[in-house]
This record gives structure tokens, sequence and C-alpha cells, in this order.
């Protein structure tokens, strides 16, 4: 096997003229100050070996990332009726677009599009008050993550929830539709509460593992979802994870990957993986810039590809 620790330094090397590249998300407030020069990469591989780099060890606010989570906590709770509030299509927009709600009768494309993640917030919600819903999910990621140390930083989700216009119009036009069953104040609630988990590269990729060790988390031996679920949930990762840039990071990377306006890229190498890195500047689409060039480096390294070897 590649000499992973090696190639992870070189990347880093590589792309230190370049750190403070793109653009920090700057439409929820209190990510603006974030500095632009962080970079971390973490890999854990399915056989519990840590490899890192940089700013690996530091906390960043997961944002969309943690839709993976919340895709995973609905489909356990109800299965593949779950497919009938959300679908499983790539949208070609963005991921806060509300352009294709009124024409496709508030049924969101997919999970990972704003409007698709707060259809499943209001999933999670099914049985439990808001306060027990956020509780629930920041158990959920500290179990995958094997770390109770995890938690939701509230001055972000505060932050998205007095900014939030738009979350607030593709919510109440779900509702309008008669696609969210609760309250769009307490949907709203959970969804920014998620989105604002604090996690590290390392954290982040121990929560990931089992999407790259066909559902099982390989280091604790506890099993998250089936094989099956789990391929699947890597194929919408591919297809929807970078919202209108899904194709060009499955044809630069060719991992199944969930990126966030925090900067972070969770990518899963099937059999082989798990990867986190973070670089807070961002691209047109609003994945980090420089996070999708190392998985571009990595992926190009190693001959992780899904569609084939180096
Ligand atoms: O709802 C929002 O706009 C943010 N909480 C999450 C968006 C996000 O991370 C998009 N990812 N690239």
């Amino acid at each position: 096997m590649a000499d992973l620790q090696a190639i992870l330094n070189d990347i880093h090397a590589e792309l230190s003229p370049r750190l403070g590249e793109g653009r920090v998300a700057d439409y929820i407030p209190h990510l603006a100050h974030i500095d632009p020069q962080k970079f971390g990469m973490s890999l854990i591989t399915v056989d519990g070996a840590v490899h890192r780099v940089g700013d690996s060890d530091e906390p960043f606010s997961i944002q969309s990332i943690s839709k993976v989570f919340t895709l995973t906590m609905a489909l356990g709770k109800h299965g593949e009726t779950t497919w009938n509030r959300v679908g499983r299509e790539p949208s070609g927009s963005a991921f806060n677009s509300i352009v294709q709600l009124e024409n496709e009768g508030g049924k969101p494309r997919n999970p990972f599009i704003n409007a698709g993640a707060i259809a499943v917030s209001d999933l999670v919600l099914a049985g439990h008050t808001p306060r027990e819903a956020i509780g629930e999910i920041v158990r959920f990621v500290r179990y995958l993550a094997d770390d109770d140390t995890i938690v939701i930083d509230p001055a972000v989700a505060r932050s998205e929830e007095a900014t939030g216009f738009r979350n607030a119009a593709l919510a109440n036009f779900m509702r309008a539709f008669g696609k969210l069953t609760h309250p769009v104040d307490h949907v709203l609630g959970v969804y920014f509460h998620h989105c604002a988990l604090a996690m590290t590269c390392t954290q982040l990729a121990h929560a990931g593992l089992f999407l790259a060790a066909g559902g099982t988390n390989p280091l604790t031996g506890l099993s998250v979802v089936s094989s099956q679920r789990a391929r699947r949930i890597n194929a919408l990762m591919l297809t929807c994870g970078h919202y209108d840039g899904s194709g060009e990071f499955a044809y630069r990377v060719g991992l199944p990957g969930k990126s966030g306006v925090g900067g972070g890229i969770l990518a899963v190498a099937p059999g082989k993986a798990a990867v986190t890195v973070w670089s807070p500047g961002l691209n047109h689409n609003g994945n980090s810039l420089l996070g999708s060039l190392a998985l571009e480096m990595l992926a190009a390294r190693t001959g992780w590809s899904v569609f084939g070897p180096a």
C-alpha cells in the first residue's frame, strides 16, 4: 500500500502556497471570521490506521456534512418511506435553491440540498420535541465517532437562526405543500443545530468510517447500517453531495463525498478509508476549493477512485 502519511504530507506542502484561496462563507455571520489559512486533513483506513496533517484536530463547523448523519438516522427510523418525502436525484441547482420545489410539489430532489435536509429534519423529529431530536442527533454522531466530546456550537446555530431567511422560505414552502408535519420553527431549530455541530477532521473521518466498511464501524465493531444501505448512502453522496458541483467532483476525485460551507469535505473510499479535509475558502458552488483539490490529489496518488485505478 502507498505511504499514506507521506501522501498527506506532500499534499499539504504542495497546497501551502495557496492557503487562503476561495471565499469563506459569510452569509452565516458567525462563519465569516474563520481564518481562511486553516487546512487540515485526516485519513482513517478500515483497519484503523490514522493519518493526519495540518489543523486536523481543530474543530470546525461541519454544516451540510451533518446531512449524511441525519439521513442515516431518518432511514433507520422510517426505512424506505423516507423516499416518499425526499427524492434521490441530483438537483443541478445551488444548495439553497427554491426553484424546483414549486414544480415538484414541495418534494425536494435529494436529502443533501437544504430543502431535502430540512425534510429529513422533520422525519428525525417524529415522536420527539426539538430538544430531544437534537440530543438524539448529537448522541448518534458521538456513537459513530466513538467520541463523547463532540458538541454543537450554539453561537453558530443562533447566528444561522437569526439570518436563515432562505431556509425559512424553503421550510414554509414545503409546509404549504403539506410536506412538513411539524411546526416550521421546530424543524428549522433541529436543522440549524445539526448544521452547527463542531468536529475535527479526525472525528469526522471516524464518524464516516462505517460508510467505507460496509455499514459497520471497523474500529468499534458496532453495526450502523446494512451494507446495502451504506452503498446507497455512498451513491447519494457521489451524485448529490456537492450540489451543482457533484459532476465535477465525481469527474476529478471519483469518490462519494459530502461538503459543507464550513469548508469541510468528508469523502469515502469504499473498502479502504474515510478521509476528511478542511479548508474554509469555498468555490462558486459553496464547496471547499482547496479541499476538493486535496482530494483530487489524494485520489490520483492512491488510485482510490471508484471508477478505476489511476
Ligand atoms: O443551511 C445552510 O445554508 C447551511 N447550514 C448549510 C449549507 C451547506 O453547508 C452547503 N454546503 N456546501
